[in-house]
């Protein structure tokens, strides 16, 4: 433990929801389809029904909120409840749900902190190519103006995405999410940056509107080790690997462009799968414009990767079930991931280094002076959990978390300003590729009768909570 263990003043402590994670009626209340919901009926593992139940269950998660002292909850607005095509017309019953989440919200004093897009672009948007195809920034510009006007009295914190480079990554390299695409960098890093110009348009949206509240974006962060320092191959692998995960969203955000050699390596990844970027003066206009107005950054973290250069055939398997060893992520001409010899990995194969919390937050005060303000908009541990005796002991959960705020206050004290911690998630829900046996939250969900109760964690995110003093 380090310093004082005590967190500033005003500091959030949060939990965090996404829509299609949580909320269900993904067929109702005039709902339009989004891409996942054909993928999981093809596939036939698992259905995002009723997955917690948010709809109709919120009050009873914000009653958990309030008793248990979490001040903040992050919440993503499902696009197709507001447009069910993406554009056009307005689904009524879907922005009367808002409003009243967001009232609730207030009546429980916890805090909403609001992203419009997390992984859920409408069906037909996504037949159209989502977000390589450009029109749908148009259309993604419009539903977030809609949402700035329509519920301005409401939210006063925005995020426009969540994790751009993990919705790049799943479909077009990794190939596990809808649509899914295998080893294609090139149409990766455009969705990247596509998706980087159509956050800048809601920004400067936002700030031309004159609301008063604060705006910014999620980015899911690692630090790229060199598996072997010494290695110049080893290090030349992390910088590439570094530049799809992280320097191309951090120079978008907040340089407006992309650093001479951040964009001599996009190019050369881009050519390792035959492509071309396209990448305009007039989208450079933009970032420029959109960096100095952001107001704040939310930072995913979960985990850190050590890369080792390869040259052989791509070979990438996401562990989707929990059995540990189970993946592989080699990419030709990137790299390959790593063990580290003494460091301990989760079921699901995700290295726990919560030093790299510490290393990826000085790191964003040192390379881009220009941020004002970060939250970790997601932290937290995927377990097997389990219920005995009317107990839900997730120890190691707690322990997980711990060392991430640790490290996170030594940030603080080195002057990084963080001002707020979301543990991901609130409540158990819906993984993307896990299903339900992959859970996170700090209250256990039945998915049988829906029934919620609280994990020794969330005991213990309490204390901290009230007393702000991590122990
Ligand atoms: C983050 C996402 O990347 O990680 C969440 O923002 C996601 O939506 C979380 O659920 C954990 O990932 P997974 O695959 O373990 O559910």
């Amino acid at each position: 433990m380090y310093g004082q263990h005590v967190f500033p003043q005003g500091f959030v402590f949060g939990g965090a929801t996404a829509a299609y994670q949580v909320e269900g009626a993904t067929h109702a209340y005039g709902k339009g389809l989004v891409a996942w919901d054909e993928h999981l009926a093809q596939q036939g593992r698992f259905s995002a029904d009723p997955a917690s139940d948010f709809y109709n269950r919120y009050e009873e998660d914000l009653e958990l909120c309030e008793r248990f002292g979490i001040n903040g909850l992050r919440i993503s607005i499902a696009w197709t409840r507001i447009f069910p095509t993406g554009i056009g017309e307005v689904n009524k019953e879907g922005v009367e749900f808002y409003h009243r989440l967001f009232q609730a919200c207030r009546a429980h004093h916890v805090e909403p902190y609001v992203t419009l897009h997390h992984f859920d672009s409408p069906l037909e948007m996504y037949r159209a190519g989502d977000f390589l195809n450009r029109d749908v920034i148009d259309a993604f510009e419009a539903y977030a103006r809609f949402c700035f006007e329509e519920y301005k009295d409401e939210v006063t914190y925005w995020f426009t995405f969540n994790e751009i480079a993990t919705n790049a990554l799943c479909r077009f390299i990794e190939g596990s999410w809808p649509m899914g695409e295998k080893y294609r960098i090139d149409k990766a890093l455009q969705c990247e940056h596509n998706m980087m110009v159509a956050h800048a348009r809601a920004v400067i949206a936002y700030k031309q509107g004159g609301y008063a509240g604060e705006i910014g974006i999620v980015h899911c962060l690692h630090i790229k080790y060199p598996y072997d320092p010494n290695s110049r191959e080893d290090i030349i692998a992390a910088s590439r690997d570094d530049v799809i995960k992280n320097r191309l969203l951090l120079d978008a955000t907040f340089r407006g462009s992309y650093a001479a050699d951040t964009r001599e390596i996009m190019d050369y990844l881009a050519d390792l799968s035959g492509g071309k970027l396209d990448i305009r003066a007039e989208d450079i206009e933009l970032l420029t414009k959109a960096a100095d107005l952001n107001d704040c950054m939310g930072v995913n973290y979960y985990r850190s990767q050590f890369v080792r250069a390869y040259d052989g055939e791509n070979d990438i398997h996401s562990n989707s079930t929990g059995d540990k060893g189970s993946s592989r992520y080699a990419l030709k001409g990137v790299g390959e991931y790593r063990m580290r010899e003494g460091l301990k990995t989760t079921d699901w194969d995700w290295i726990i280094y919560p030093e790299g919390l510490y290393d990826l937050l000085m790191h964003i005060k040192l390379a881009y002076p220009n941020y004002k303000k970060l939250y970790i908009t997601e932290n937290g541990m995927g377990y097997k959990d389990t219920f005995e005796n009317g107990i839900i002991d997730d120890e190691p959960r707690i322990d997980y978390i711990r060392q991430h705020l640790d490290w996170t206050l030594r940030a603080v004290e080195g002057g990084v300003n963080v001002m707020g911690y979301f543990v991901w998630s609130l409540q158990d829900q819906f993984s993307w590729t896990n299903g339900y046996n992959k859970r996170y939250g700090l209250f256990y969900v039945d998915f049988e009768t829906q029934e919620r109760y609280p994990k020794a964690s969330a005991y213990w995110f309490e204390q901290l909570s009230r007393t702000g003093h991590l122990l």
